[in-house]
């Protein structure tokens, strides 16, 4: 498959099989984060895996959509803006830092089977609250991950994408 199938075959599953996550497929997706780029190498993130047995009953606060407790993992992704590179204008890099290990993930995750879902809309203070995250640990992004129950919708790079020249530009 190329890197563009790949990418185009990747999408947001909101809707989990009853289905394990083999050991092996799970460390294959948080190793796809491992090695993701950051600015200046800097790594400032921690991936907090969370096994979805039945859902503690917190997590219900955190984000109350049934297919999100359909999934067994949920992988928080987790931000140190103390440890991120600051260009010299004093733009933290942290959450750039976070969407590429994230999308290193979503892809890794497509390649192995697995469907994910992006969540950032989520309860950030239970978060902390329920992992026990220090003050400088923010909770940045959600990834679900579990075996989808359903398949992509193939036409959306189409109809639900700006058009190729909507978006480059070439000078
Ligand atoms: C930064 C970011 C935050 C997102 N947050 C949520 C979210 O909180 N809940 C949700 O259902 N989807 C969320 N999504 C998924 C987007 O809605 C989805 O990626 C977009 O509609 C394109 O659809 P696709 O991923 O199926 O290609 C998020 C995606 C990104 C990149």
């Amino acid at each position: 498959m190329s890197f563009l199938d790949l990418a185009i075959r990747r999408f947001s599953a909101r809707g989990y099989l009853k289905k394990e996550i083999p050991d092996k497929e799970l460390h294959y997706v948080l190793e796809a984060g491992r090695v993701a780029p950051s600015a200046a190498n800097y790594q400032p993130w921690l991936f907090y895996v969370v096994r979805n047995e039945g859902a503690a009953p917190g997590w219900k606060e955190v984000y109350a959509r049934g297919w999100f407790f359909e999934a067994p993992v949920f992988i928080v992704i987790c931000g140190d803006h103390s440890a991120s590179w600051k260009r010299g204008d004093g733009k933290d890099h942290c959450d750039i830092d976070l969407a590429i290990a994230a999308d290193h993930m979503t892809l890794a995750a497509a390649d192995a089977g697995l469907g994910t879902c992006w969540i950032c809309n989520f309860n950030k203070n239970k978060v902390v609250s329920l992992l026990e995250l220090p003050e400088h640990i923010e909770p940045a992004i959600i990834l679900s991950l579990g075996y989808p129950s359903q398949t992509a919708d193939m036409e959306r790079h189409s109809v639900k994408r700006k058009s190729f020249n909507e978006v480059v530009v070439f000078k």
